[in-house]
């Protein structure tokens, strides 16, 4: 049941039962009420063969119709049904769209029968003169105000421009009594805008929407900071770098030494790293720790930024030599690599020298 143009099909196929299934009922009923209203067996005689004939003219054509719909557009894989699957749901829709058409025309032979062509002319005629009445009620009323044609000649004015001659018809109600309302709000505008200067103009306007929207991005930003993790983190700036020294001399500096030399913690300031030495690997080393290492996780000590900006101060402090170094430990590590690509093809030419 996973093929789009099966369950269509027979979806398709179940609407057309419920249609057929409608239909026939609305038949039924009506054809009780012909039996009723039929004073004579031959009336009804004469419904049947006229409802059949005419349904036998009409299934021809339906039956072309199928054919060439079929004929015309080759389906070369039925839409991903097997061709049996797909002939016979064809067959069955087929079928029943033509019971559904049986059933309308019988519907149709009967509704003749029972309302008489006299009859018929008349509901329409009054339903259309009824509409008539309310639309020219509404026109006249709100919108044209015109008067009728019978009327004209009373309000034909005397110009008379190369056999063009004007009525003198009203305003239509509805333009008036916007242009009124534009004169009420004219004053209200002037009022506003000139006289009390309450009003922004456009200038203003601008104004007030650009601070907002600065406020806007401000806030966002200052989230968006707060916002740091190992993969969009960058160097901070000297401030950041500043205030991470603080923290660092606050925390770290029991295991890896005041100028990051190494002690229970490796040394943070030669080029080599157990964990990774780019800024976002040293974030990712404060933030997650290796608890079973000896080096807790300090998410919950410190923010993102506080920890971006520890990170830029241990990123600071390479090549700074500091005595009593503790032996490097873990593997090389070239912020060539990443920072810049020519660099790295010179130096693997230099190493393979
Ligand atoms: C209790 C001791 C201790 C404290 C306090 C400590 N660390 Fe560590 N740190 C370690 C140890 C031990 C390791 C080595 C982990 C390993 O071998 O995987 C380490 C590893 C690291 C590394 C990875 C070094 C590498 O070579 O990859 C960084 C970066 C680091 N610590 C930063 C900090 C920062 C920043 C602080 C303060 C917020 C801090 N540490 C506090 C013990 C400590």
């Amino acid at each position: 049941m996973s093929n789009y143009l099966e369950i269509l099909m027979i979806i398709v196929a179940l609407l057309l039962v419920i249609v057929i299934w409608s239909l026939s009922s609305v038949l039924a009923m009506m054809a009780k009420k012909v039996v009723e209203q039929a004073k004579n067996a031959k009336k009804i005689l004469m419904i049947i063969v006229i409802a059949s004939s005419s349904l036998f003219a009409n299934n021809i054509e339906a039956q072309d119709a199928v054919a060439d719909s079929t004929s015309a557009a080759p389906i070369i894989n039925y839409g991903g049904m097997s061709s049996t699957g797909f002939w016979t749901m064809g067959t069955v829709i087929a079928l029943e769209l033509l019971v559904v058409l049986l059933l309308v025309l019988f519907i149709k032979g009967l509704w003749k029968s029972l309302h008489p062509v006299a009859q018929v002319e008349a509901e329409k005629k009054m339903s259309s003169s009824w509409l008539m009445t309310t639309w020219k009620k509404l026109d006249k009323q709100f919108f044209t105000k015109a008067a009728p044609i019978e009327q004209e000649a009373d309000i034909m004015l005397d110009h008379d421009y190369d056999g063009i001659k004007e009525l003198d018809n009203a305003l239509p109600p509805w333009w008036k009594y916007g242009f009124y309302i534009t004169i009420v709000v004219a004053v209200f505008y002037l009022l506003k805008f000139e006289v009390w200067k309450t009003g922004q103009d456009q200038l203003q306007e601008y104004t007030t929407e650009m601070t907002e929207a600065k406020a806007q991005t401000d806030a966002y930003l200052a989230a968006m900071k707060e916002n740091v993790d190992e993969k969009t983190v960058v160097m901070a700036d000297a401030a950041g770098i500043t205030a991470g020294k603080e923290l660092f001399a606050k925390t770290c500096v029991a295991c890896h030494m005041s100028n990051g030399e190494g002690g229970v913690g490796p040394n943070l300031t030669d080029d080599y790293w157990i964990h990774g030495g780019s800024i976002n690997d040293v974030f990712k080393t404060i933030k997650y720790g290796y608890p079973d290492k000896g080096m807790q996780s300090w998410s919950s000590t410190y923010s993102p930024v506080q920890i971006q900006q520890i990170a830029s101060y241990i990123k600071s402090l390479r090549g700074t030599n500091p005595p009593n170094a503790k032996a490097p430990q873990g593997d090389l590590y070239s912020e060539l690599a990443i920072v810049d690509s020519t660099q790295v093809a010179k130096m693997d030419s230099v190493s393979t020298k």
